[in-house]
């Protein structure tokens, strides 16, 4: 062990540069597209994608069939971009049906494991019947082309099915994780409306069994817009049931015809809204379109992970997110590929289970998280050298800045030293990729190395100018296929965020550096938006919920620096007068909030004080309440109304 140790640093103080192998490089999707046109080196391919339009043309006759043409590759308005535009496109044809009339109808589209161990695969045909069915069951209740659709279902097949089913009818889905929390789901779907919700009775998780359906009633009370609710039945057990309203996934869509037209919409139609945090309190509703996306996430997909028709492809992340909407559902489907799904906890029941699934269905890329892999580490490498993990060929990360030390030990435990590693960047806003390594870009450990062909982005100072080796603002200066198309029903908050600090150029809210040879280092966020184990929460999201606590007169949230999580969540909360803090009171503030949100926003730290440091416009200061807390310099405090309160952090009880 001490010697495995020794190993890392050793590594590590080397500054090592992962270099791939001349015959690796020689067979990947992007080396031969490379060589078809005479582009010798990966500095003169990022040259020649330069010219986006050119570039993303001639992928998105790769990758996509149009019903018909479109007239522009790029219609850019700033910060409104439209992507092929005069197109008529539905993604579900790429995703589903173009693969029915060839052998991949055939072919295994998803390999699902259960938590307890039951695998069922699907192919693309049987995946494509289910997904008309549902279509026409969705259309029998009323559901039409614009229609917003809650699916909060948990890791099944039957979510990307869900998913699948509203594209194909032209409605527009927003899935909320299932690891949100009822009220989480119900401010979600009173924002957008929606007016059918699809979720299941159980599902299997750490052994136990979480009750869905519960929660989803719980949220659907308060939503009036919801009609109906679409129950698929995982497990079994009773649920509580609203006749008329509730409707069992295998009732109704048991009459339904096995085909369904495909709706042929406009390529910069709504495909999806996904909320995902934002500084205040108040999530954001990403709004993503068919065509674009579709181009942005497949193209991405082929090249970083270099997928061919005989890979197995495992995203272990949560389709809850989008990391699963492109990379499990989207990009996946419209490559053809064969995807696992696995629907219970990492590590569970035993150490190895990631490893033995791996094994099992051969694996040949693993994308996970540095969270994930940090976990694993400490686990131990016993657990992973018990398997051969011998299918595997290229890792990938996502989510959080991965540290050096858990990169060398995800390439020597895991990849066994032979698979390269792609730390992509990327966001909820941005679709897909942006900056990451392909496979024949040289690896260094920490950095999501550049940006991909096709995307421009820089590091830019407070003034707005280009800085190298030092932390600045990452903006992106051109736009690109899967670029969010703005917020739902904020206009005003879209235009705000990400296009007012510097003209015409999007800022990602991420500190970053880039070094002397052009590779980005990203750091953290820049905002008031924490990243826990790779899970964006606005820290203003859990103050509100914290103060929506009857006992709590006010509060403020900071994230520290953790091991295993990147960042772990501290709460400072004031009590309302004559209320006294005690352990049992720490407790329930620590559940409400997991009811209020979810599980994963609980805080880590509850500290009871008499104030928090404010602004004299009363706003928290976070920073300051974060040096304090984790012990940095506390910097000028003069612009505070009340000083005082600084020390309350130290005294926090
Ligand atoms: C934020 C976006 C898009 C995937 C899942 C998260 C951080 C994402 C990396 C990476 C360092 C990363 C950034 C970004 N992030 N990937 N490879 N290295 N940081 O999506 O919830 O929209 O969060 O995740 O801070 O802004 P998201």
């Amino acid at each position: 062990m001490a010697e495995e140790k020794k190993d890392i640093s050793v590594l590590l103080t080397e500054k090592r540069v992962f270099k791939p192998t001349p015959e690796f490089v020689e067979q990947t999707n992007v080396k031969k597209w490379m060589n078809k046109h005479g582009i010798k080196d990966y500095d003169e391919l990022l040259k020649k994608c330069e010219d986006i339009e050119w570039f993303w043309g001639e992928m998105s006759k790769e990758l996509v069939e149009w019903y018909s043409p479109y007239d522009k590759v790029l219609d850019w308005n700033p910060p409104f971009a439209k992507w092929f535009t005069g197109a008529k496109y539905n993604i579900v044809h790429d995703a589903l049906d173009k693969h029915i009339k060839t052998a991949r109808k055939d072919k295994i589209a998803y390999i699902f494991e259960g938590e307890p161990g039951d695998i069922k695969k699907w192919t693309y045909g049987e995946l494509y019947t289910e997904v008309n069915k549902l279509a026409n069951a969705l259309k029998s209740l009323g559901v039409k082309k614009g229609d917003r659709v809650g699916i909060y279902l948990p890791m099944l097949v039957e979510l990307p099915i869900a998913m699948l089913a509203c594209a194909k009818i032209g409605a527009v889905h927003s899935v909320v994780f299932s690891g949100f929390s009822a009220t989480a789901l119900r401010d979600r779907l009173i924002d957008c409306e929606s007016k059918v919700v699809i979720t299941c009775d159980h599902f299997y998780r750490r052994g136990g069994k979480v009750a869905l359906k519960k929660q989803t009633d719980e949220a659907v009370e308060g939503a009036p817009t919801v009609k109906n609710v679409i129950v698929y039945k995982r497990i079994g057990d009773d649920v509580p049931w609203t006749e008329g309203r509730d409707h069992w996934w295998h009732e109704i869509t048991k009459d339904q015809s096995a085909e369904c037209e495909t709706e042929k919409l406009d390529a910069n139609d709504l495909l999806y809204i996904l909320y995902t945090s934002g500084t205040t309190g108040k999530p954001k509703g990403i709004l993503h379109a068919h065509g674009g996306y579709a181009v942005g996430t497949a193209q991405t997909l082929k090249w970083v992970f270099d997928l061919k028709e005989d890979d197995i492809w495992w995203c272990a992340a949560d389709i809850g997110w989008v990391t699963g909407h492109s990379y499990i559902v989207y990009a996946p489907l419209i490559l053809g590929t064969t995807s696992i799904i696995y629907e219970g906890a990492p590590a569970f029941p035993e150490p190895e289970r990631w490893w033995s699934i791996i094994d099992k269905h051969k694996v040949s890329v693993l994308y996970t998280s540095p969270t994930a892999i940090r976990a694993h580490m400490r686990l131990g490498e016993e657990h992973p050298q018990k398997c051969g993990l011998d299918s595997l060929r290229i890792l990938g990360s996502v989510g959080e800045p991965i540290n050096p030390e858990a990169w060398i030990w995800y390439h020597k435990y895991i990849g066994r030293e032979q698979c390269p590693i792609m730390d992509t960047w990327w966001q909820t806003e941005t679709g897909h990729f942006c900056i990451s390594p392909l496979p024949i870009t040289s690896l260094k450990p920490g950095s999501a190395t550049k940006p991909l062909p096709g995307i421009k982005a820089a590091v830019y100072n407070e003034q707005g100018e280009a800085v190298t080796n030092a932390g600045g603002n990452l903006v992106m200066l051109n736009p690109w296929p899967g670029m969010l198309r703005g917020l739902y029903k904020d206009e005003e908050r879209y235009k705000q965020v990400y296009w007012s600090k510097f003209q015409n150029t999007y800022l990602a809210g991420d500190v970053t550096r880039m070094d002397e040879d052009g590779y980005f280092w990203i750091q953290g966020r820049a905002d008031d938006v924490l990243n826990v184990a790779g899970h964006r929460i606005g820290n203003s999201e859990i103050e509100s919920a914290l103060v929506s606590h009857p006992k709590v007169a006010e509060a403020a949230v900071i994230g520290k620096p953790h091991e295993l999580k990147g960042e772990s969540i501290a709460a400072f909360v004031v009590l309302r007068q004559g209320v006294e803090p005690n352990e049992e009171l720490r407790k329930e503030i620590r559940e409400h909030v997991g009811t209020e949100i979810g599980k994963i926003a609980r805080p880590d730290e509850i500290g009871f004080v008499n104030d928090v440091p404010k602004t004299r416009s009363g706003k928290i200061m976070r920073r300051v309440i974060r040096a304090k807390a984790i012990g940095e310099k506390v910097g000028d405090i003069s612009t505070l109304a009340n000083p005082e309160a600084v020390e309350e952090i130290s005294r926090a009880k």
